[in-house]
């Protein structure tokens, strides 16, 4: 009998679409709990594609996305989510006329039984949210909006985490800031997919590459591997 405990993110042959638009052709990813996992690829290869797909957040959507072992190809974006998956966007949404606290507390505990870090936890983890509370979200800057943006999903109890280019325009102190929040993360064994641009934040912490090409996988290897495949990255990305 097979004792294999679930995959945290299985995703088989999954093709997407935007309107008309054939985006992605087949893309295989496999994550485990605990792991943290980067889609590697050039500008408009399917990455963040790739997190909108696994949200219902495209249109049609083709293959088997496993969450837990629950298939979620044919579920609407909420259900996704109470399956226990946040998604920060690329644009972080953070809502400009509320406080840094309403913006924590505005999305809702998700329905997997997981609870979802407290408000406490999260001012320990993120001391500058704390002594921001009450400013406005516009006020905040973009270190501390990004931070907010994944605060919030760890309110919901959300354990596998769709991070899209977090570390985007950000400084490089405030960069360092965000690998140690991967690193603290990996530590309480959340399961993290990220897309990232920046290839020298990426390579430090993940224990899994996916490259993507033209909408497919055209490349995975392990962190131990990182070295021996930076030629072949150098070519697919120029990295
Ligand atoms: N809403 C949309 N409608 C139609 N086509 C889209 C839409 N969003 C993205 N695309 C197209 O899908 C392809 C993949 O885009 P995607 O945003 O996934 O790329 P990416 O790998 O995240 O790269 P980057 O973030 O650097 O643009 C691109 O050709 C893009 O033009
Ligand atoms: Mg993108």
């Amino acid at each position: 009998m097979n004792m294999k405990a679930n995959a945290a993110l299985e995703i088989s042959h999954l093709q997407a679409w935007y309107g008309e638009s054939h985006i992605l052709h087949n893309v295989n990813i496999l994550v485990q709990p605990g792991e943290v996992v980067t889609l590697l690829g050039r500008n408009g290869a399917g990455r963040t594609t790739t997190l909108r797909a696994i949200m219902g957040l495209t249109g049609a959507r083709k293959g088997s996305i496993k969450v837990n072992g629950v298939e979620a190809i044919g579920l609407p974006t909420h259900k996704i989510a109470h399956l226990g998956v946040g998604y920060c966007p690329e644009e972080r949404g953070i809502f400009s006329s509320l406080s840094t606290e309403e913006n924590l507390m505005l999305p809702p505990q998700l329905a997997t039984g997981e609870k979802g870090m407290s408000v406490e936890e999260i001012y320990q983890m993120f001391p500058n949210l704390e002594e921001r509370k009450h400013s406005q979200g516009t006020r905040l800057s973009g270190g501390e909006q990004q931070m907010l943006a994944v605060a919030r999903i760890l309110r919901t109890g959300a354990r596998l985490l769709l991070l899209d280019e977090i570390s985007e325009g950000l400084a490089p102190v405030i960069v360092q800031g965000l690998a140690r929040m991967i690193t603290t993360l990996k530590a309480k064994g959340y399961t993290i997919v990220m897309v990232e641009q920046n290839f020298r934040f990426a390579a430090p912490l993940a224990d899994r590459f996916y490259v993507v090409e033209h909408g497919q996988i055209v490349e995975t290897f392990a962190a131990s591997e990182l070295g021996a495949k930076m030629p072949v990255l150098t070519e697919l990305l120029g990295v």
